[in-house]
């Protein structure tokens, strides 16, 4: 598969194209530090066989942000220098860190933004990224990565929406490009050449006003041509269409522009394929082979290897999946699919992030704070004779479906295939019930389910239902379907 073929970024090597991308734990102490948590989370995706960990956001300033990591000072780099060997002690993973910095939010729901840097707070913030990239590679990173995605400063600079009049100003696209060509200097001159150092950025901001594939493109051009070694692209998480808590600070994934970052179950797989297709296929037509990965819903196995396999991209950024199964990696190429904790999009954890609460994983048994260890030993459960005694009720456009416990069983995955043989999970539960709200009139519906074992194992289906929701009575009965070729 494409997916295990290596891929040579600057000096390092990543054994396979599957990145984990960045997601904080919310598991650092207020101050920052690396805690034996954080460090457990990472040596579990090490183990799993992630090709490229990109370390949670860790932010090269103190500013107050609860539970974050922090890079901003030399006392920081012995806890990551044991971070960064117990990764490589577990296997060839490579660790990088994603480097951020953040402008204030307060309760109130004011927030600074880049037009009220003065000159000096600018060139602090140079300063401080290329310092944080040098402490990252004093640490035993095998790179770094800048956070210019999302809602933070270098991605306020880059938008279109960036209010600055000066020379680092939004009314031209050299002068939205100016922060970061400072920043790239400042940190080369720090770490030299050698050092990879890849960037995240949007490939669209998904706001009013915002930027869109066109700016996309050439800026990841000028990112080639700065001499970033990798590119990885986000899209969205903007301040401005989050929506305001009263008494919270603003969280930047709460509006449309969050919804596109981590797009819930309604959204169709790779939605954001397509902004990698087109950039990748314009900075290679320039002449530049950066490698470039992008996020969003790349989780199912055939559809990560389809994306490498037909040049969209050259590696796959896989978040909540990997979070849901850190052993996706090594499932996947032992071809063990069936074992596979299979990631719902149902953003508990991005909840947990946003209410700044240790995040975790629906799926996992209740109360775990790490994935449970992958061990191929344990039984899948299974129902007895009455195959899981699977029942449906239709009403008011909802079909309820309910089964029996299987003994061992701690989640089920509901399957239903939609009569055109594909097969959708459309929920993943941890009790025997289960609705779906999204079905059609005139359709015909096969509802089977599957019991988990906490490690992945899957019993055998249950007993299959099959659904025909009721036409409505009040709406005009079908016409007869028209064969296109008749027209
Ligand atoms: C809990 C959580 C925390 C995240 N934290 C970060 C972060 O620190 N930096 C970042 O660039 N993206 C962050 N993201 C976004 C993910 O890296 C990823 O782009 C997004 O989840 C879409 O990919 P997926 O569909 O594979 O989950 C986070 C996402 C989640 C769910």
């Amino acid at each position: 598969m494409k997916l295990f073929e290596p891929l040579a970024i600057k000096n390092m090597v990543l054994p396979n194209r599957i990145m984990v991308p960045a997601m904080v734990t919310r598991m650092a102490n207020e101050e920052g530090w690396v805690v034996p948590d954080v460090i457990d989370r990472y040596v579990r995706y090490a183990e799993g066989g992630a090709g490229l960990i990109v370390l949670e956001a860790i932010a090269v300033h103190q500013s107050k942000a609860g539970n974050l990591l922090r890079i901003c000072d030399d006392r920081y780099i012995d806890g990551l220098r044991e971070l960064t060997k117990r990764v490589h002690d577990t296997s060839d993973s490579k660790i990088v860190p994603q480097i951020i910095h953040f402008l204030k939010v307060s309760l109130s729901g004011w927030r600074q933004t880049v037009d009220m840097l003065s000159l000096a707070d600018i060139d602090r913030i140079v300063d401080q990224f290329g310092d944080a990239v040098r402490r990252a590679r004093q640490a035993g990173f095998d790179g770094a990565e800048l956070h210019s995605a999302h809602a933070y400063t270098l991605s306020s600079f880059l938008s279109r929406r960036n209010g600055r009049t000066d020379e680092y100003g939004g009314d031209s696209l050299e002068g939205r490009l100016h922060m970061i060509g400072r920043v790239m200097e400042n940190v080369r001159r720090k770490v030299g050449d050698d050092f990879p150092v890849g960037i995240r950025f949007n490939a669209d901001e998904f706001i009013l006003g915002g930027y869109t594939l066109e700016d996309s493109k050439l800026m990841a051009l000028r990112f080639a041509q700065l001499g970033f070694d990798y590119i990885s692209l986000s899209v969205g998480g903007k301040f401005e269409d989050a929506v305001h808590v009263p008494g919270h600070v603003f969280f930047p994934y709460t509006g449309y522009s969050g919804d596109r970052c981590m797009p819930n179950e309604w959204y169709p797989k790779a939605p954001h394929a397509y902004l990698a297709g087109a950039i990748k296929a314009f900075i290679n037509a320039k002449g530049y082979d950066v490698p470039v990965a992008a996020a969003g819903k790349l989780d199912d196995p055939a559809v990560a290897e389809q994306v490498l396999v037909d040049g969209t991209m050259d590696f796959v950024a896989i978040a909540r999946g990997l979070l849901a199964d850190p052993s996706w990696p090594n499932k996947v190429k032992k071809g063990e699919l069936d074992r596979i904790i299979r990631c719902d999009h149902c953003n508990v954890c991005k909840h947990l992030a946003g209410t700044h609460k240790v995040v975790n994983c629906f799926l996992w048994p209740k109360g775990s704070n790490q994935a449970p260890a992958d061990d191929p030993t344990v039984g899948a459960p299974s129902w007895g004779l009455d195959k899981g005694g699977l029942t449906a009720r239709f009403d008011n456009g909802t079909v309820e479906l309910s089964w029996s416990k299987a003994p061992g069983a701690v989640r089920y995955e509901v399957c239903r295939a939609d009569g055109d043989g594909r097969v959708h999970i459309t929920d993943a539960v941890k009790t025997a019930r289960a609705l779906d709200h999204d079905t059609l009139a005139g359709m015909r519906y096969h509802y089977y389910v599957r019991a988990y074992a906490a490690t992945g194992q899957g019993g055998p289906p249950s007993n299959t239902v099959v659904v025909e929701p009721r036409w409505p009575a009040d709406a005009p009965p079908p016409r007869p379907a028209v064969a296109a070729a008749a027209r």
